[in-house]
């Protein structure tokens, strides 16, 4: 069976539509991880904030922004100013309250869905999590395409996503996405002409939920080689 199927873009919506406009809600139940899920991608963004090549700290773009968790307690607080792009209505009429004192950095809001969007070249980053399984495979590339030429000098993309254990693609037809494995990202990151400079594996959360992988991503023709792979503990891993 093809898994593209099972990925219908008006079932998620409506699936998104009913859900409410709160940290447990964008977090399917989970809203107890999001600090350890910020912590770790705060270690993520320092480290290459700290890096040879960093990226500036001008604009942010968070893609499937949900209520802006990212926004405010992982963009804003770092970057002088953050766009988000999030769908749906009520999560994105929420942003600007939630946000609370970081409103004033926040530039445009756009609702649409990434397939359909094409960003501006202005990002030093661009931050997507818990949003790709939501895009079928060819739409995937062509944004991750779209995201490669809207980066800034020195800009990067991030992934931060389930991956599957099982080596396999699994559906989920309750919010019709799917959680592809580390193989099937990797594949794609090529086909859209992005290399890893560096993935880590976000350790801490509860057992019985994916693993959760961060990739940072550059355009393949860039001349930075490096690619380091770890855990959020500091271990290196594969
Ligand atoms: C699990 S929530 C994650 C929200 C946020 N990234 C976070 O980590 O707090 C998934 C979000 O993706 C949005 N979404 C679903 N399909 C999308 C699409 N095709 N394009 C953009 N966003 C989408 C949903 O509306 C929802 O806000």
């Amino acid at each position: 069976m093809n898994m593209e199927n099972v990925i219908n873009y008006k079932k998620a919506s409506e699936y998104w539509a009913e859900i409410p406009a709160t940290l447990d809600g964008v977090l399917g139940g989970f809203g107890f991880i999001s600090d350890i899920d910020i912590d770790g991608s705060k270690l993520f963004l320092q480290s290459l904030l700290s890096s040879n090549n960093a990226p500036a700290t001008g604009t942010a773009l968070d893609c499937g922004a949900g209520i802006g968790r990212i926004t405010k307690y992982l963009l804003a607080p770092t970057f002088d100013t953050v766009d988000a792009i999030e769908p749906d209505g009520k999560f994105i009429e929420t942003i600007m309250n939630f946000v609370g004192e970081y409103k004033v950095k926040i530039d445009k809001l756009y609702q649409t869905s990434l397939q359909m969007f094409v960003p501006e070249k202005k990002y030093d980053v661009i931050w997507n999590q818990w949003v790709l399984g939501y895009l079928k495979d060819k739409d995937l590339v062509s944004y991750l395409l779209c995201c490669r030429n809207a980066l800034s000098q020195n800009g990067v993309l991030i992934v931060k996503e389930n991956v599957t254990s099982s080596g396999k693609i699994e559906e989920d037809e309750t919010d019709s996405s799917i959680t592809r494995p580390l193989k099937k990202y990797l594949q794609i990151f090529k086909q859209a002409k992005l290399k890893r400079i560096k993935q880590c594996k976000q350790t801490n959360f509860p057992t019985g939920i994916y693993p959760v992988y961060m990739f940072a991503l550059i355009p393949t023709d860039s001349n930075i080689e490096t690619i380091q792979t770890e855990d959020t503990n500091g271990q290196q891993n594969r």
